[in-house]
């Protein structure tokens, strides 16, 4: 099935199983790999990316669904000074380890600030609530949402 879509604000067309889901799309059939693969069930946010604005799961997402939408991934989203702010915040903050869950959690700091510019610890820690991270203990990826949301002051 042809599939159209805007994949970081260029207009794409796939042609796979409807039900392929979007992640095994943008990895596999596109070669776009910054969105990660972790648990495969919803369940981790590795495969976090933007649909129309709302951040989902890009495993859960059947390919057909994303027809006539609007996707953003880290390719697209590190292009932009809003991206940069977030990267370079988690990097000060020390919150990129082994880097696995990054890409989900950039997106997911992204649309936190993009809804609330000067969000609370809770706000954060809700907003990363599905994003699963095995090395840093959160707080520090706390501390780089602090961080992008003072140095973006305007930018948001
Ligand atoms: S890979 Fe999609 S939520 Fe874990
Ligand atoms: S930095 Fe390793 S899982 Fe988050």
């Amino acid at each position: 099935m042809k599939i159209e879509f805007y994949l970081n604000s260029h207009l794409v067309v796939v042609d796979v199983d409807p039900m392929q889901s979007l992640l095994h799309t943008l990895r596999g059939t596109m070669s776009h790999t910054a969105t990660k693969e972790g648990c495969g069930e919803g369940e981790c946010g590795a495969c976090s990316v933007l649909f129309n604005g709302r951040l989902v799961n890009a495993c859960m997402m059947p390919i057909s669904q994303v027809q006539g939408g609007d996707v953003m991934t880290l390719e697209g989203l590190r292009q932009t000074e809003k991206g940069q702010c977030v990267i370079n915040a988690l990097l000060e903050a020390k919150g990129v380890q082994c880097g696995f869950c990054t890409p989900g959690m950039v997106l997911a700091l992204y649309a936190l600030l993009e809804a609330d510019p000067n969000p609370t610890e809770l706000a954060i820690r809700t907003a990363i609530s599905g994003n699963l991270c095995r090395c840093t203990g959160y707080g520090m990826i706390v501390e780089a949402a602090k961080i992008a949301a003072e140095k973006g002051e305007g930018l948001w």
